[in-house]
C-alpha cells in the first residue's frame, strides 16, 4: 500500500502514522522528521534547511523532491510506504508523480481554529517520534513510550504556527482538490479523539 497522509500542521499526521506505521507494517516516512534528524546532526542539508524550518517556511522544492525520491528508492519501501508532510505542494505533487503513485490520500481534516492550542502544547519525543499534548500528558518530561526526554519543537510557538497555517492554506490545501480530482482523496474526521481518528482510517484502509 502506498499511501500519503495529508492535513495541516497539527491536524495528527504523525500520531496516526505511528499507529498506521504498526498496524500494517509501513514504513513512515516524516520529510519533517528527516529535516529534524539533519539538523540535530548538523549535516549538510540540515544546515541547509535549519533556518528557514524555524520560520515555519516550506524547505526548497528540489531538496525536499530529492530527499524523498531516494528515500522511496530503499528496499523497505518496495512493499509500500507511508508519506507524511510530502508533497506540500503542487510542485512536490507533480515531481511525485513521475517517480511514484500513491493508492490513496487521506486528508486528516481538523478545524483549523483548533491547531495553535494542539502545537503550542505539544511534547515531542526526538527518540521514538511520539506526538504527545500536555491536556493529556501533564508536566510529565518523559516519553510516555521510550522513556527518552520530552522536547518542544522550535517551530511550536505562536508566531511560527501562525506562518505554518498560512503556509498550509495557501500551498498545501490545493492538494485536496489534485488528489480529489484523481479519485485518490478520502477524508476522515480529525476533530474527535486519536482512538476514533484512526478508526476511520481503518476502515478507509481495509
Ligand atoms: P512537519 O514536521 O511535517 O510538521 P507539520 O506538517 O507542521 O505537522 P506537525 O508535525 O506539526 O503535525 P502533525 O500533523 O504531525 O500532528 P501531531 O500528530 O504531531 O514539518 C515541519 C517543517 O518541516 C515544515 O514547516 C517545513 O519547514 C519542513 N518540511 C516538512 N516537510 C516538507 C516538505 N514536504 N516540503 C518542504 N518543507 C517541508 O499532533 C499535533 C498535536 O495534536 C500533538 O500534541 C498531539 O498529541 C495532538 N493530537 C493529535 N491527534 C489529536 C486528536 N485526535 N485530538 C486531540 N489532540 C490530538
Ligand atoms: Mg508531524
Ligand atoms: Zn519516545
Amino acid at each position: 500500500m502506498k499511501l500519503i497522509l495529508l492535513g495541516a500542521p497539527g491536524s495528527g499526521k504523525g500520531t496516526q502514522a505511528n499507529l498506521i506505521a504498526e498496524k500494517y507494517n509501513l514504513p513512515h516516512i516524516s520529510t519533517g522528521d528527516i529535516f529534524r534528524e539533519n539538523i540535530k546532526n548538523e549535516t549538510p542539508l540540515g544546515v541547509k534547511v535549519k533556518a528557514v524550518m524555524n520560520t515555519g517556511d516550506l524547505c526548497p522544492d528540489d531538496l525536499t523532491i530529492e530527499m524523498v525520491k531516494d528515500r522511496l528508492s530503499k528496499d523497505d519501501c518496495k512493499n509500500g510506504y507511508m508519506l507524511d508532510g510530502f508533497p506540500r505542494n503542487l510542485t512536490q505533487a507533480k515531481a511525485l508523480d513521475e517517480f511514484a503513485t500513491p493508492d490513496v490520500v487521506i486528508d486528516i481534516d481538523v478545524e483549523l481554529a483548533k491547531i495553535e492550542h494542539r502545537l503550542v502544547g505539544r511534547r515531542s519525543c526526538p527518540k521514538c517520534a511520539g506526538s504527545f499534548h500536555i491536556d493529556f500528558i501533564g508536566d510529565r518530561q518523559n516519553c510516555p513510550i521510550c522513556g527518552e526526554k520530552l522536547i518542544i519543537r522550535k517551530d511550536d510557538n505562536v508566531e511560527t504556527v501562525k506562518e505554518r497555517l498560512s503556509v498550509y492554506k495557501s500551498q498545501t490545501a490545493p492538494l485536496i482538490d489534485y488528489y480529489k480530482n484523481k479519485n485518490k482523496l478520502r477524508v476522515v474526521n480529525g476533530d474527535q479523539s486519536i482512538d476514533k481518528v484512526f478508526c476511520e482510517i481503518k476502515k478507509v484502509l481495509g
